[in-house]
């Protein structure tokens, strides 16, 4: 910058003193003002060099999070590849550990993964079979021809209902409660869709029968733990039972029932004991099941198996098969009584399917129907 400014001038009015009083200052002021600008410079480079290392910080961020995730870390979460494994001694022997249950560090039902199992199906802390370690919540694994729908069972049969004597001829059951193993009432899904069933589709609904539907309806909600019918009763609530918004939300109500008809009861069947209740544990069997546990696996084969026979006081000489429950004559089960609907009744006494599983079971083959079958085997040209 030039200085010229400041230099004294001939033709200056100002007296010759003038220049030195004002030149501190202004020396001063320019000396103040160069460091002000260099500062500010230096600022404003320094403020856009950190403006550039942001900007570079996180571009490489991006993408290094990019390559991170595309070729360094495929790594899926603990909870979906540290399932259970089931390896062939699971498989063959070990009853408890059938089905993953077995924990792991991340404990989850394998079959939760695939089919979505979780949330009902629900714990049984009354059945003395399963809950003293003995047997798995699914207990069948050795027959793979069989074994899934006999676990199907599992959630809504105490397994006595298959594996323990009786002479009764349709089985004497009663419902036993989940929450604290005593005898109760039919599963609420089952009642709200028998009485929607039974109730056909009249024009108008009583007050009481109103009231009646709403309360079966809202128990069902929360005894299948889906509460997928929150709304419908929200709005069969709001209105009037002579109105056909009624009877259009009561078959959305209808249309929701059939999917909890696969035991998510909170309710579960047993063989009725003497006194009345459920019998949900062998009978006099405390000291062998105590011995059993403790020793069982040291014993010799014989030993072994004489201890099992006292534990299983009550286990049938022969188990029950398919048909002599699915089956519209002479059933061992009496499903309209157990307070099954009909639309339930005609699917499960339907005997067809079960002959065929049964055929499988024993071996023998199993022929798909022949309109499967290729053209030239089934006569067509
Ligand atoms: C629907 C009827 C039914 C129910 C309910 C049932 N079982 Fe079974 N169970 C069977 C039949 C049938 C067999 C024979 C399977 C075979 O031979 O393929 C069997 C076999 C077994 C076996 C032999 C090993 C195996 O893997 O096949 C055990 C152990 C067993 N059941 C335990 C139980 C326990 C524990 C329960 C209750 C949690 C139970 N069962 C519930 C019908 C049932
Ligand atoms: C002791 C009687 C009994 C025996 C034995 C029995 N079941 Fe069942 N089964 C039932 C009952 C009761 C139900 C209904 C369960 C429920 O309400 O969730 C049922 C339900 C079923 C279902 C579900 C059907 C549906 O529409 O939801 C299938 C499939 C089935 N059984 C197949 C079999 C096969 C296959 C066998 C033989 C390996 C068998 N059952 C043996 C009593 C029995």
């Amino acid at each position: 910058m030039s200085t010229g400014s400041a230099s004294p001038s001939p033709a200056s009015p100002v007296p010759p003193a003038a220049p030195p009083q004002t030149a501190p200052p202004r020396r001063r002021g320019n000396w103040v003002g160069a460091l002000r600008r260099s500062l500010w410079s230096l600022f404003q480079s320094a403020y856009a060099l950190a403006l550039i290392g942001v900007i570079l910080w996180l571009s490489f961020l991006a993408f290094w999070y990019l390559l991170d995730s595309l070729l360094f870390s495929p790594l899926s979460p603990p909870q979906v590849v540290d399932l259970p494994a089931l390896r062939e001694t699971e498989l063959s022997r070990s009853s408890s550990a059938f089905a993953g249950f077995r924990a792991t560090e991340n404990p989850r039902i394998p079959l939760a993964h695939y089919h979505r199992f979780g949330p009902w199906f629900q714990a049984d802390a009354f059945n003395d079979c399963t809950r003293g370690g003995c047997h798995g919540p699914l207990p069948h694994h050795r027959n793979k021809e069989s074994r899934a729908f006999l676990n199907l069972h599992a959630t809504s049969l105490h397994c006595g209902v298959c594996h323990m004597e009786t002479d009764r001829k349709p089985l004497d059951l009663v419902w036993y409660n989940l929450a604290d193993g005593k005898a109760g009432a039919p599963p609420a899904a089952m009642r709200a869709l028998d009485w929607l069933e039974k109730a056909g589709s009249p024009s108008t609904y009583a007050d009481a029968q109103r009231k009646e539907i709403i309360s079966l309806l809202e128990t069902a909600n929360t005894q299948t733990q889906a509460r997928d019918m929150s709304a419908v009763i929200q709005h069969l609530r709001a209105v009037r039972g002579d109105s056909p918004d009624f009877r259009s939300f009561l078959e959305a109500a209808a249309a929701i029932l059939p999917h909890h008809m696969r035991g998510e009861y909170g309710v579960k069947l047993a063989l009725r004991g003497v006194l009345g209740g459920p019998l949900l544990a062998h009978q006099r069997s405390e000291r062998a099941i105590e011995r059993y546990l403790a020793e069982g696996a040291k014993l010799p084969e014989a030993d072994r198996k004489a201890l099992l026979g006292q534990v299983h006081t009550q286990r049938a000489a022969e188990k029950r098969s398919c048909s002599d429950c699915h089956n519209a004559s002479n059933s061992l089960i009496d499903f309209a009584k157990l307070g099954y609907p009909r639309s339930r009744v005609e699917a499960l006494t339907q005997p067809l399917l079960m002959q065929a599983i049964e055929k499988i079971m024993k071996g023998e083959p199993f022929y798909l129907p022949g309109f499967v079958a290729p053209a030239q085997e089934s006569g067509h040209p």
